[in-house]
């Protein structure tokens, strides 16, 4: 998967890149990263990248002629109407029409008005052989380049950064362990919170007795039937405590259900005898 990322900041990533999951994805093939600097594409001897709004307020917005025109230097594609010629309204709306885009590479605009992200967005996303993300700033970026450059607008969640950056490389983090071969264990990424629906349970390695708080009888029984089952239930007993929003759309088995059931009764009685 290629994926180019423009931003004011490409020094913020390097440090990540260096991790050692991208090098294995990079070693592997995988993952095929390319930083542009906006400022490379801006204009006049200052190359400005931003100004103040029109209509006064706070902030400085994000210029679209060097997003555009990175984003342009990447695909090859001119989304310019023609110079000294009117549109019809036609051919502006088949220029502005997204859906006619979606054939083409994503163009994600990070944004906090975006989509919310999520597990499930990542493995949508994985499927993509090239990918371009663009790292906002600032209080924002010209509605034009939402409007008429973006196929898609990222949210990683319900707060507000000061850019783009840090919601990029979660994005490509999360996709790029979806790829087989760059977790340690093959198909590791199938027990994760969240691929079910669910929370992970427990987990526990050596010492079996630490400060005298001991690991559970039943994984070192070497029952493997016995411990799945195990773990199974201590995913749904997490998630009911946790995160009881995520059940409703969970897969569940008719187990499942019964357990929760014993976890409903459970926290029933316990609400009797406060
Ligand atoms: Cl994608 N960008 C910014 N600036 N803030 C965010 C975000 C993105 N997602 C959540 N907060």
């Amino acid at each position: 998967m290629r994926v180019d990322i423009l931003t004011l900041f490409p020094e913020m990533f390097s440090g990540y890149f260096s991790s050692s999951m991208m090098d294995k994805a990079r070693a592997l093939n995988l993952l095929d990263i390319h930083l542009h600097d906006i400022r490379d594409f801006a204009q006049g001897k200052h190359r400005i990248t931003d100004e103040p709004p029109y209509g006064g307020g706070g902030g400085m917005v994000l210029k679209p002629e060097p997003i555009f025109g990175a984003v342009e230097s990447i695909t090859g594609l001119d989304r310019m109407p023609a110079q000294g010629k009117d549109l019809t309204t036609a051919q502006e709306s088949a220029i502005s029409d997204k859906s006619q885009r979606q054939t083409e590479v994503p163009i994600i605009l990070l944004t906090p008005q975006g989509r919310r992200f999520s597990q499930e967005v990542a493995w949508e996303l994985s499927e993509e052989k090239h990918l371009i993300l663009i790292c906002g700033r600032y209080e924002g970026v010209d509605e034009r380049v939402r409007e008429h450059l973006a196929t898609d607008e990222i949210s990683i969640g319900d707060y507000v950064l000061t850019g783009g950056e840090l919601a990029a490389m979660v994005v490509i983090d999360a996709i790029t362990r979806l790829k087989p071969g760059v977790l340690g264990a093959e198909g590791a990424e199938e027990d994760d919170s969240y691929q079910d629906g669910l929370l992970e349970g427990p987990h526990y390695t050596r010492p079996e007795s630490f400060r005298g708080w001991k690991t559970p009888e039943i994984l070192r029984s070497g029952h493997a039937a016995e411990i799945q089952l195990w773990r199974r239930q201590q995913a749904l007993r997490r998630t009911w405590q946790r995160r009881p929003d995520l059940l409703l759309d969970a897969d569940l088995s008719e187990e499942d259900k019964y357990y929760l059931m014993v976890l409903a009764e459970e926290s029933s009685s316990e609400e009797g005898n406060r």
